[in-house]
């Protein structure tokens, strides 16, 4: 966690999306709503819907891909929720995983003290109690009895669990350094001050890595700079637009407990300049820690230097919901087609949620039932929406406002010669191909992912 969550005013963007937009069209289209929202919702928690679910699997999948996959320096594990209480004190979560709280005097309203600008309420006015700490970890038992025995603590990182798992990937895994472990999973801080919709929440996903390199400042800052670099462009790849984005390197005094050095990726949000992503530099903190702690040694052996070490780290972290509100942020578009208006997700193909919307012209003719076999025939290979109701062109606004990159049709045409057209999201070109070539157009323009 850290203070560089402050935010600033957004200067001059001409974006024509606003938090507000984002939050009804994920509402009404069914990527996002309120955990529990018969009863009200549960206080800055959310469920993803049919859409969200999506969308959110395609980001973490390319993610897993190439951060996990399609490298040979790094692996994957999968590890508890719940871990040894032990963790959370050889961490120094137990007692440095903490924010400072202000209460107001007057109207009794709570805020993060370093996000209060001045000593007075920014809600009233009123008079603030002083700072105290208070420790963002979740807290449960273990088994029936609830006592302190039995406290333990909902992860409020899942980088801990790839810590632990040191001695367990080092002796069955013949690794040798540089090398990464890789996890995503859900996270739990009980935040102060959630808010911006999926952008700070008590319960959330991250992606991280703890990269282990030879412990010297040379191997850091090598590893370091390559993996800003590679993260920012991550996001360029998957369509982040590069003026939203920036890096902003920690001050000293904002330094996590465990970090020699840490660097957001920033994204513009309608809100203001916020923390997407962090790099930070863990040197050998965690190692250090748990093995004082465990009594295990937790090192690793560099058969050409013949010694005995524990790296250092590198860690990209990154939470999967804040991804994908800035994913979500930068495809949103308005334009007008055949003059009328519409909303457009400009998601990229490998991360729509939906990549091809099936469409029969009429109601007749057979035109259903051959669309139906269409739609068949390309659901072996991707996600597929079918939609026969209302006017064409509205069915295409449907589909772009949930960001789907193509659209077939059929017609009277397709009945005679088996062709279809092939409609493009973003140019709203159509062009007319074979239906026996289509699962292979289709694959190709959606960037061959499913
Ligand atoms: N292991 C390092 C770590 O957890 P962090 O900066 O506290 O570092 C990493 O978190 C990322 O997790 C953040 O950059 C952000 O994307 C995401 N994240 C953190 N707290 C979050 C919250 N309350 N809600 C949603 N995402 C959060």
């Amino acid at each position: 966690m850290s203070a560089s969550e402050a935010h600033e005013p957004t200067t001059g963007s001409k974006r024509p999306v606003t938090m507000e937009k984002i939050v009804n069209l994920c509402k009404r289209r069914g990527f996002v709503f309120p955990s529990s929202d018969i009863y009200g919702g549960l206080g800055s928690t959310f469920d993803y819907g049919p859409l969200g679910v999506e969308l959110k699997r395609n980001v973490k999948e390319a993610w897993w891909r190439d951060m996990v996959q399609r490298r040979s320096d790094v692996m994957g594990i999968d590890a508890a929720i719940l871990m040894h209480p032990r963790t959370w004190e050889a961490s120094g979560h137990l007692q440095n995983f903490t924010d400072p709280l202000v209460d107001c005097k007057k109207c009794k309203q709570r805020f993060r003290a370093d996000h209060v600008a001045g000593d007075r309420c920014p809600a009233c006015g009123g008079e603030l109690t002083e700072a105290r700490r208070f420790n963002l970890m979740f807290k449960t038992f273990m088994g029936p009895l609830e006592d302190s025995a039995n406290t333990i603590y909902l992860r409020p990182e899942t980088a801990q669990g790839i810590f632990v798992n040191f001695a367990n990937i080092v002796d069955t895994q013949r690794v040798k350094l540089p090398f990464g472990v890789a996890q995503i999973g859900k996270s739990f801080r009980n935040e102060i001050t959630p808010g911006n919709f999926i952008f700070r929440t008590r319960e959330f996903e991250q992606m991280e890595m703890e990269f282990f390199v030879k412990p010297n400042e040379q191997d850091e800052a090598r590893w370091f700079d390559y993996w800003v670099e590679f993260r920012h462009h991550w996001f360029l790849k998957y369509g982040i637009k590069a003026d939203h984005l920036r890096l902003r390197p920690h001050g000293q005094e904002e330094l996590s407990h465990y970090s020699r050095g840490t660097t957001d990726l920033e994204f513009q949000y309608p809100f203001g300049w916020g923390e997407l992503e962090g790099v930070a530099k863990r040197g050998s903190y965690d190692l250090d820690q748990h093995a004082q702690f465990s009594g295990k040694e937790l090192t690793y052996f560099d058969e050409e230097a013949r010694e005995r070490y524990r790296p250092w780290v590198i860690e990209p972290a990154l939470g999967v919901d804040r991804a994908m509100l800035a994913f979500l942020l930068d495809a949103y578009d308005e334009d007008v087609v055949e003059n009328e208006e519409r909303i457009v997700l400009r998601l990229d193909p490998r991360l729509a949620p939906i990549k091809v919307a099936v469409f029969p012209l009429l109601r007749k003719g057979g035109q259903p039932e051959k669309a139906q076999a269409v739609r068949e025939e390309l659901q072996r290979h991707v996600t597929v929406a079918y939609d026969q109701a209302g006017s064409i062109g509205r069915r295409y606004r449907r589909q772009d406002e949930v960001g789907t990159p193509l659209g077939v049709t059929v017609d009277h045409q397709t009945m005679e010669d088996d062709t279809v057209t092939l409609r493009d999201r973003d140019s709203t070109q159509q062009e007319r191909i074979p239906i026996a070539r289509l699962a292979a157009e289709v694959s190709e323009r959606i960037g061959g992912h499913r």
